[in-house]
């Protein structure tokens, strides 16, 4: 799909209204992590220099259509003026004299979106009344495009509209991975629940070479083959749509790895007593953590005959050691077929990006998407409403 870029707009003297997610982590009223308002510096530099003026526009949190003080972005202002090194005036009210009175180097941030209900319905009237305030949309907010809302969505159709530098980045990237990847292409789908991933696996075995799926979906997959997985996370009602994952896989060509030795234990807490059998040798009163050291080796394998890595979600409980073995090892051998040119390696989602991060790797992996929700949407092959508004 084609999409306008900032280079394809005229910004001189012009405001630019800009859809951001700076939807951060909050912890006793101080921002824990500020990527995703350090990932916005490119585009707010950019019209500026282009001669615009900047109106950022977010939500935060889920307020569902009311004022909810706590959720007020008054609160993130100051981090987002210390980021971005300008000045951020946080509006709320009478946008329009804001907007009016506003200095060319200053960043105006709107109030939270979704204190007004017309936000989540993707209302017209409120998506005017945003669009009355700017003379170009821009969206820089990938990670909320799966969201059809009034300022995702409405909006760019009301008002010249491109993509700003880190959504372009990110479908770039996407593109990359999914799109149009050098084959073979592997994907690593893991994760606790299949239930939450099952688009996503249909779509993927139809689309990639190999899939690796771990974590506690990987138990459902082996009980699906009529393996005992004592204790372990699993669903086993969800048997038969495993199997058919794995035949449609099987019709496309696509090879699924699951483990072949697990790392189990009669408790889940740090440090406790675990071994590795084989995944068939689960004892009955133990849960698979991890997948063993065998089933690493052969995804390294697979890593090294592949040209194209696409990951989403852990292999193991990786939040908690050992059982995080399986997720370093495998992600440190991406990381260093990426450093050798070898590999394009493409991440995204919450615990992935934690996973990767804890790993010690995500700095050396090609691209690592800042997006959630979005990020799985794109993966099951659906049309992102944000984006298509852009076409
Ligand atoms: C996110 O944090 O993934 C985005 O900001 C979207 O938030 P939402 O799931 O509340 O729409």
């Amino acid at each position: 799909m084609a999409w306008k870029t900032l280079d394809d707009m005229d910004f001189a003297g012009k405001r630019a209204l800009v859809r951001v997610d700076i939807n951060v982590p909050v912890e006793d009223g101080r921002v824990t992590d500020t990527s995703r308002i350090e990932r916005i510096i490119p585009t707010v530099d950019d019209i500026q220099a282009k001669g615009g003026r900047v109106i950022l526009m977010a939500h935060f949190g889920r307020p569902k259509g009311k004022v909810v003080p706590e959720m007020s972005l008054e609160h993130i202002a100051p981090t987002v003026a210390d980021v971005l090194g300008l000045p951020v005036t946080w509006v709320n009210g009478d946008y329009a004299d804001a907007v009016a009175a506003m200095d060319d180097d200053e960043v105006l941030l709107l109030e939270n979106l979704r204190f007004n209900p017309g936000e989540e319905q993707n209302d017209e009237g409120f998506a005017k009344r945003l669009a009355s305030l700017g003379d170009i949309y821009v969206n820089d907010a990938f990670s909320a495009a799966h969201r059809a809302h009034a300022s995702t969505e409405a909006i760019a159709h009301l008002l010249p509209s491109c993509a700003g530098r880190l959504m372009a980045e990110e479908l770039d990237a996407l593109e990359r991975a999914l799109g149009n990847p050098e084959r073979p292409v592997v994907a690593v789908v893991g994760g606790a629940k299949v239930s939450t991933k099952l688009d996503l696996l249909g779509n993927l075995v139809t689309k990639v070479d190999a899939l690796v799926i771990g974590g506690g979906m990987a138990n459902t997959f082996l009980a699906a083959q009529g393996i005992d997985v004592g204790k372990s996370l699993c669903e086993h009602d969800l048997a038969d749509t495993a199997r058919d994952i794995a035949q449609k896989a099987a019709a496309a060509g696509c090879e699924i790895l699951l483990p072949r030795d697990v790392v189990v234990a009669r408790e889940f807490k740090a440090g406790a007593d675990s071994e590795v059998v084989k995944a068939e040798d689960c004892p009955a009163d133990a849960m698979i953590l991890d997948a063993g050291p065998d089933s690493v080796a052969h995804i390294a394998q697979v890593f090294e005959r592949s040209k194209t890595l696409i990951w989403n979600g852990p292999l193991g409980a990786f939040e908690i050691a050992p059982f995080d073995a399986a997720t370093n090892a495998a992600a440190k051998t991406a990381a260093d077929l990426t450093k050798a040119g070898k590999l394009v390696s493409v991440a995204g989602g919450g615990d992935t990006v934690a996973a990767l991060n804890q790993a010690g790797v995500a700095d050396d992996f090609t691209y690592i998407s800042g997006a959630g929700g979005a990020f799985l949407e794109w993966m099951e092959g659906k049309t992102l409403p944000g984006v298509a508004a852009l076409g």
